[in-house]
């Protein structure tokens, strides 16, 4: 006689990936900024980092040429990492005041077939030249090891 199951093993492992986002640095803080997760509302926010015509010098994998675009597409990228488990980046905030510095994180990449875990960051351009992005990635290995 055929058991049926009363639930999917695909569905929970599904929920479990997408309920947990891994590898995001939520809390975490060094000695000016505060990590939190990437929400739908930061949009305006960090749209000028694209208006800006050194942010995507060397970020070479963007398809889109307008900043909108650009923008949307940031934002479905994070969203995709969170949704399966790959890190993504977080949000990096002046911790004494909420200034929305940029955005940093740990990021499940595969490179020759084996999965490797990249630090990255972006600084909204006027936050430049602050070591900011020093203070964060260096906060990264050592959440994640
Ligand atoms: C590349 C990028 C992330 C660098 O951001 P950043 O915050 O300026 O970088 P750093 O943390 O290394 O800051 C170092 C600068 O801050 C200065 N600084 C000022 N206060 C400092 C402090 N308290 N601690 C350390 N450095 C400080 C340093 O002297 C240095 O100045 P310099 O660049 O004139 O030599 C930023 O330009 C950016 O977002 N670019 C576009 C996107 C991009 O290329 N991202 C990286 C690819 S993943």
């Amino acid at each position: 006689m055929k058991v049926k199951r009363a639930f999917n093993f695909y569905d929970v492992i599904n929920t479990m990936v997408t309920k947990t986002p891994k590898f995001l640095l939520e809390g975490q803080k060094t000695d000016r900024l505060i990590f939190r997760k990437l929400e739908p509302d930061d949009f305006d926010s960090w749209l000028p980092f694209f208006e800006h015509p050194d942010s995507t010098k060397y970020l070479l994998k963007f398809a889109n040429s307008n900043p909108l675009d650009q923008c949307k597409e940031w934002f479905d990228r994070v969203f995709m990492r969170y949704n399966n488990g790959l890190g993504g980046f977080n949000v990096v905030i002046d911790k004494r005041d909420g200034t929305f510095i940029g955005m940093g994180g740990l990021q499940v990449q595969t490179v020759d077939d084996i999965p490797e875990m990249e630090v990255g960051y972006s600084i909204m351009p006027e936050q430049r030249g602050k070591g900011y992005a020093t203070e964060a990635a260096k906060k990264m290995p050592g959440f994640c090891l």
